[in-house]
């Protein structure tokens, strides 16, 4: 099946590398009339756009500007540059994600915390709201959260994380609930994925890959195609779903039981 997003225009948070720079390659291949591409530092951004000009995408279908995700200013002047470029907002991409918090939650720094979750827990709320109002309260569109299968159970070190993640869950089932039937919000929840943010975790690969009963971590692409197919009318019945993608680690793991 070919999944098109043809003539829609896309905003990607967290797009300067990793899922979020494989999702807008994936959506501009997909047809997408525009890709808004976004992150904290214009130099990675820069070299993310000359990325997707090096894999055939026309320069003028993509435009960068710096935004931080946990900021609500940036965040409407992002929607506000998109609309004076494309014309409208179809799709937006909630992948900026942070985790400085690692450790016993009970130990890590509270500005660590509020980080975190300010980052993949508020943010997320921000940009919606400024994609709301920049014109899917009355077009429609469709909201791809980037959660994680962290934020289906608790494991040590992560905890701040895993609860930011489980927030982002729920908060995407309560926009989904809000925001029907206008506007889609669905969200995936990846397994360990071969990108910077996984590192500590990419260190020793052969005992993270175990941990997936398909024996190996998962690469950007592989989530950017799920997430372009919830952003795409591929997906018009579903709302509200959170979508692993994780070989295999929430539906295909043993118990241990027995
Ligand atoms: N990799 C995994 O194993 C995995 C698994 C499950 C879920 N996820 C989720 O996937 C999403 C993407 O992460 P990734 O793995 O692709 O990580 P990554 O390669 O480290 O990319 C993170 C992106 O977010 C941007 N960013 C970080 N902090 C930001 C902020 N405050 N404001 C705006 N942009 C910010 C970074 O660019 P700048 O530095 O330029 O700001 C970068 O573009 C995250 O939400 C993460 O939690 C990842």
């Amino acid at each position: 099946m070919d999944v098109s997003v043809e003539g829609k225009v896309a905003v990607v948070t967290g797009a300067s590398r990793g899922i979020g720079l494989a999702t807008a390659i994936e959506l501009a291949k997909s047809g997408a009339a525009g890709v808004t591409i976004t992150s904290r530092k214009p130099e990675n951004l820069e070299a993310a756009h000359q990325e997707m000009v090096d894999a055939g995408i026309a320069p003028d279908r993509v435009l960068a500007t710096a935004a931080r995700a946990d900021d609500v200013d940036d965040a409407e002047r992002a929607m506000s540059e998109t609309l004076e470029r494309f014309g409208s907002v179809d799709i937006l991409v909630n992948n900026a994600g942070t985790n400085p918090s690692a450790g016993f939650i009970m130990d890590v720094d509270l500005g660590a915390i509020q980080k975190t979750w300010a980052v993949n827990l508020l943010g997320p709320l921000l940009w919606s709201r400024a994609a709301y109002k920049a014109g899917m309260e009355g077009s429609g569109g469709s909201i791809v959260n980037v959660a994680s299968v962290a934020g289906l159970r608790p494991s040590p070190i992560m905890g701040a994380y895993n609860v930011s993640k489980a927030g982002l869950i729920h908060l995407t089932r309560q926009l989904a609930h809000e925001l029907a039937p206008k506007i889609r919000v669905n969200a995936v929840a990846p397994g360990v994925v071969r990108t910077r943010l996984a590192g500590l975790l990419l260190e020793d690969e052969e005992t993270t890959a175990r941990i997936h009963p398909l024996e190996r971590v998962g690469e950007p692409e592989e989530v950017a195609r799920l997430i372009v197919f919830l952003g795409s009318d591929a997906s018009s019945w579903m709302t509200g779903a959170i979508v692993p993608i994780d070989g295999g680690v929430v539906g295909a793991s043993s118990s241990g039981i027995s």
